[in-house]
């Protein structure tokens, strides 16, 4: 054995090593990055929707892992027993050229109709399926409609009718009750937007002026993590919702509650109101995590802490000036907070948006600070979003003077903020 092959024979122990090495440079040394069980995940799912969906990517894995064991071992032998063993093979004529045996030629064909009727079975009943549910659990369905907007979901209850004003309405979290099948009508109100709860159901596109719609059922009570999927602008990839699945008494309390107007704080005696959130922390980095570890790790239960309000802390005196300026700085042009001011419908409705653990359409924890960092840089937060550069006639932060440049039309001072996070945090 030549030298130059005998150290490319010990290098090749080594490169695999190194190229291992690299790999797990790259995924950062985080075995996380290897877990399948991510909030996003399509291979652990909670419902059977997105398990009838799961189901026929495992059989198309299987039939394709079949081919390909069958493929690699055909090359891997006829490489193997036909490879040049002298000088002489490797100058040597090809050998004469047959023109094909109708037998295997034949049985490849039926091999390859069986491999696609496989995975034709199970891709058709899913498809079938993902319209059109078991006739028990459409009997016991649950309808809601989801309109997309640059970039938010508005969730409106067609079956929870509020007197004189209309469904219940909501915004960026859909709560749902578990074990119903839920039918969910997919409207779009400006470009095409996609609906997608990876551990609920597939994604399907939200489009103008056509009634798409969706079946999801979550299995049992859960919080679950979904993103709009179809590129619909600047901010597509942090469009994003949340799906809070409840048990039936639980589901019931939580429409009792949204059905009733805006919480209103008592007012107490008269204590000059003091900017109380300016101290919080203003080096956010962008895309830094709008969320804590808290949260993640029990996302339901910080949930149902949301629903409660937060009777201790409250400065009832600083909730009514924030109240004020909500009306002052022109927010109930766009925003809804029924009962109170504004009557706006192209923002998200904001009259229980203190007991929602998201802001900024999923992109945010529900926290006062991250509320101030929201209203302080809006932008920053979250490019190209309305309520910074404003809607059809409406000016947002910022308008176009006569010239064309833009000048600051809302300015909040960090007063103006402290009172807006507190009243917005008091709407549970
Ligand atoms: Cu909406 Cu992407």
């Amino acid at each position: 054995m030549r030298l130059t092959s005998l150290l490319s024979t010990a290098a090749r122990p080594g490169r695999a090593l190194l190229a291992l090495g690299a790999l797990a440079l790259l995924t950062g040394c985080d075995l996380n990055f290897w877990r399948m069980d991510g909030h996003q995940s399509t291979i652990v799912v909670d419902g059977p929707v997105a398990k009838s969906q799961l189901n026929v990517f495992y059989v198309t894995c299987w039939v394709t892992l079949v081919i390909f064991i069958f493929v690699g071992s055909v090359l891997a032998y006829a490489t193997l027993k036909f490879r040049a063993r002298s000088e002489a093979d490797e100058h040597a004529e090809p050998p004469e050229q047959g023109h094909g045996n109708p037998l295997i030629e034949l049985s490849l064909i039926g091999a390859s109709v069986l491999a696609l009727v496989i995975i034709a079975v199970p891709t058709l009943r899913a498809i079938v399926y993902t319209y059109d549910v078991s006739a028990a659990d459409k009997a016991n369905a649950y309808e809601i409609n989801a309109t997309g907007y640059q970039w938010w979901f508005k969730f409106e209850y067609p079956s929870e009718q509020i007197k004189d004003v209309g469904p219940l309405v909501a915004a960026n979290e859909l709560v749902i009750p578990a074990g119903r099948a839920v039918r969910v009508n997919l409207r779009s109100l400006d470009v095409i937007h996609s609906f997608w709860v990876p551990k609920l159901a597939g994604k399907v596109d939200m489009i103008p002026n056509r009634g798409n719609f969706l079946w999801l059922r979550a299995d049992a009570p859960g919080y679950y993590w979904g993103q709009c999927a179809e590129y619909c602008g600047d901010s597509h990839a942090v469009m994003r919702f949340r799906v809070i699945a409840l048990g039936p008494r639980e589901f019931n309390d939580w429409v009792t509650r949204q059905m009733e107007v805006a919480r209103t704080v008592a007012a107490a005696a008269a204590t000059p109101p003091k900017a109380q959130f300016a101290a919080f922390r203003t080096d956010f980095k962008r895309n830094e995590p709008g969320w804590s570890k808290e949260f993640e790790l029990k996302p339901l239960d910080n949930w149902r802490a949301h629903q409660e309000p937060e009777a201790k802390n409250e400065d009832a005196a600083l909730i009514r000036q924030g109240r004020d300026t909500f009306k002052a700085k022109t927010c109930v042009n766009c925003h809804t907070v029924r009962g109170h001011e504004g009557t706006g419908t192209v923002a998200p409705n904001l009259t229980h948006v203190g007991s929602r653990t998201t802001i900024a359409a999923g992109l945010l924890e529900n926290k006062p600070e991250q509320l101030a960092r929201w209203l302080r840089h809006p932008n920053e937060v979250k490019p190209g979003n309305k309520m910074y550069n404003g809607i059809g006639g409406m000016a947002g932060y910022i308008k176009k003077d006569d010239s064309g440049k833009e000048v600051a039309n809302i300015t909040l001072t960090e007063g103006d903020i402290s009172a807006l996070v507190a009243y917005l945090s008091s709407l549970k």
